[in-house]
């Protein structure tokens, strides 16, 4: 009996702290916003390459990328390199203007795109979109750690 007590408790404290783990991972506001600039630009990076016409929820989307952009710098307000399973690299706040020019060069990446769009012209949209995803790439090789283990 007193062992069944035991294990009960096992259980409820292991799912609690793997329900804490996954709760606080899936809503960190950095890792949402990554995380939907990555599903967002594959979406509509497919639709530009298939050549066919972005549909409302495509531009929706975009603009979302949008937002994100602009206040990429408030995801990483402090610095929080050590935490773990984090891959924010710590020159991020110790060389803050070169990241700052970053975040600016990949919202300036998204507008463009925005503004492409708008011109319907498939290769000027290919264009500007892999300037977007340089962007990302750009930051993520001087700021993104490699992956631990
Ligand atoms: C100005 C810098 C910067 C830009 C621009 C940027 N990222 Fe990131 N990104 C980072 C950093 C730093 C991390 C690591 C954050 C961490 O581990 O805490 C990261 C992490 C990520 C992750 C992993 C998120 C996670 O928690 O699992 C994805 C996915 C990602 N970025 C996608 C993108 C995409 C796609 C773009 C462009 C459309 C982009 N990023 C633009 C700096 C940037």
């Amino acid at each position: 009996m007193i062992l069944r007590i035991k294990i009960f408790f096992i259980i409820a404290s292991l799912s609690i702290i793997f329900s804490q783990k996954s709760f606080s991972h899936t809503n960190d506001p950095r890792h949402m916003a990554m995380v939907t600039l990555a599903k967002n630009m594959q979406e509509i990076s497919r639709v530009i390459k298939s050549k066919s016409p972005l549909s409302s929820d495509n531009l929706k989307k975009l603009e979302q990328v949008y937002e994100i952009s602009k206040k990429i710098d408030t995801l990483f307000d402090e610095d929080d390199s050590d935490k773990k399973g984090s891959r924010a690299s710590p020159e991020i706040w110790k060389n803050k203007d070169k990241f700052m020019a970053l975040t600016v060069d990949f919202e300036k990446s998204v507008e463009n795109l925005i503004e492409v769009v708008k011109s319907n012209d498939n290769e000027e949209m290919i264009s500007a979109i892999s300037s977007v995803g340089a962007s990302c790439g750009k930051c993520h090789r001087s700021f993104r750690l490699p992956k631990k283990n």
